[in-house]
């Protein structure tokens, strides 16, 4: 059975899905694996047509409540009251010049005053070109070329750092090499010679961190890291032993905050957890849901970098940087966000969500657990305690998937374990999530 076949056999609790089935049929044809991302909905292929407030709604008219929001974009909801007319302003006044421009300025003083280890920033077009741009910043501040990066974190798609990412995917033997210091490549195609310039530790053991950068410091230009690692919290104190473990041998600390940037609170999850790192990555939220991305740090490395203190300026360039519309969106995004009370609802509601799965977990029996912060949760399959990626191993994926057809089913928009909820969630639309999740669970 194919997948379009799977929908009108399958699917009915949600309605008609004539216009989903015959464009997954088209799907299926132009593109090599039917999808757009790595996000798998199989069998039951979705095609989105618009969103409002805590809602999407697929070309069947179909309406799920979505605690996806573009892996994580739309801190505001869809088409915001006050980011979408920014939206359409921009649009309307020609959309982007390729050149600099008065909403890309708005940004980065927005992003200059909100966070404080960053005294100016670079835009770029996405969260993967930011910490492609920092690791380059990195080398050429330090002269130095090894990147120091953790299991299971994941930062972009580009080669440097798709590498024990995936951990979960591995064979045994690949998996029996997992503590090793060498990384593992996530797909084919990632050269040797890559490979050879980065070293892997495991998150939350400062012990390792220490050895090896005692070993290795000197040819370290940067240890590159989420601070929350994907939903993993950093122990007490691990962040500040990276960060005292950099600072001695002379590497930087870039924090990609491109999913905890403005989400933990308006400076991040540096912030949040009072480490301050040498650069930070920025994504998502800065956009709106249009593409973009950012690196900020101090005054002494961003200006010896392309400033007056410059020898040789990094070359950091794109048709599309600092992109005019992107950077509107961005920007009334983030006024939005620093209105009263906006991150008290944020945190609430996470919480609430957090609290209501987690009871779901106990009611129906099922082994799972919920990890997050703020206005992100996570759904676990397993009731093992979660430090470093490799402790995570131990989810059931079969069950996990099965749940995630199950809201889909029920119509809910989440990509596998990850949620977000937005400045237009109300907490009836939290707990109507929680009852459809309660629901998926008692299918099992
Ligand atoms: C922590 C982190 N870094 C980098 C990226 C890459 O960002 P983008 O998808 O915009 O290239 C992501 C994307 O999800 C991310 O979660």
């Amino acid at each position: 059975m194919d997948a379009a076949n799977a929908v009108e056999g399958k699917r009915g609790t949600q309605g008609e899905a004539r216009r989903t089935t015959a464009l997954a049929r088209r799907a299926a044809a132009a593109f090599p694996d039917a999808r757009l991302t790595a996000a798998d909905t199989r069998p039951f292929p979705v095609v989105m047509a618009r969103g409002a407030g805590d809602r999407i709604y697929d070309v069947d008219g179909r309406e799920y409540l979505d605690f996806h929001l573009s892996s994580g974009a739309l801190v505001a909801g869809h088409a915001h009251p006050d980011v979408q007319p920014a939206l359409r302003r921009q649009v309307e006044a020609g959309g982007n010049f390729g050149a600099m421009n008065e909403a890309a300025i708005e940004l980065a003083e927005r992003i200059v005053a909100a966070v404080p280890s960053i005294d100016s920033v670079k835009l770029v077009v996405s969260g993967t070109e930011a910490t492609l741009h920092a690791i380059r910043m990195a080398r050429a501040y330090t002269g130095r070329d090894l990147v120091l990066r953790f299991e299971g974190a994941y930062h972009g798609h580009l080669d440097m750092v798709s590498l024990s990412n995936k951990l979960a995917t591995l064979g045994p033997a690949d998996r029996a090499k997992v503590p090793d210091i060498h990384p593992i490549p996530d797909c084919p195609g990632i050269p040797r010679a890559i490979q050879d310039l980065c070293l892997v530790a495991p998150f939350n053991d400062a012990a390792a961190v220490r050895r090896i950068l005692a070993e290795h410091g000197e040819r370290i230009a940067c240890v590159i890291m989420e601070p929350f690692q994907r939903f993993i919290e950093p122990r007490a104190g691990f962040l500040q032993a990276v960060r005292d473990a950099t600072r001695a041998c002379g590497a930087l600390l870039i924090f990609d905050e491109i999913v905890s940037g403005f989400r933990f609170g308006p400076g991040g999850a540096q912030e949040h957890y009072g480490v301050r790192p040498d650069l930070t990555t920025l994504g998502k939220i800065i956009g709106a849901g249009y593409p973009n991305g950012a690196i900020g740090g101090p005054a002494e490395i961003m200006d010896a970098l392309f400033g007056k203190t410059a020898r040789a300026p990094v070359y950091l360039a794109g048709t599309f940087a600092g992109h005019a519309v992107a950077a509107a969106g961005g920007a009334a995004t983030l006024d939005a966000l620093s209105q009263p009370g906006a991150y008290e609802k944020l945190f609430a509601l996470g919480a609430r969500a957090r609290e209501g799965l987690r009871s779901a977990f106990a009611r129906r029996g099922v082994p799972g657990r919920v990890f997050g912060v703020g206005p992100l949760f996570h759904l676990h399959f397993d009731d093992a305690d979660v430090a470093n990626a490799r402790d995570a191993l131990g989810e059931d994926k079969a069950l996990r998937k099965r749940v995630w057809n199950g809201l889909l089913e029920r119509g809910i928009h989440i990509t596998g374990a990850r949620g977000f909820v937005s400045l237009q969630h109300a907490a009836a639309t939290v707990d109507d999530f929680v009852g459809r999740f309660d629901a998926a669970l008692g299918d099992l």
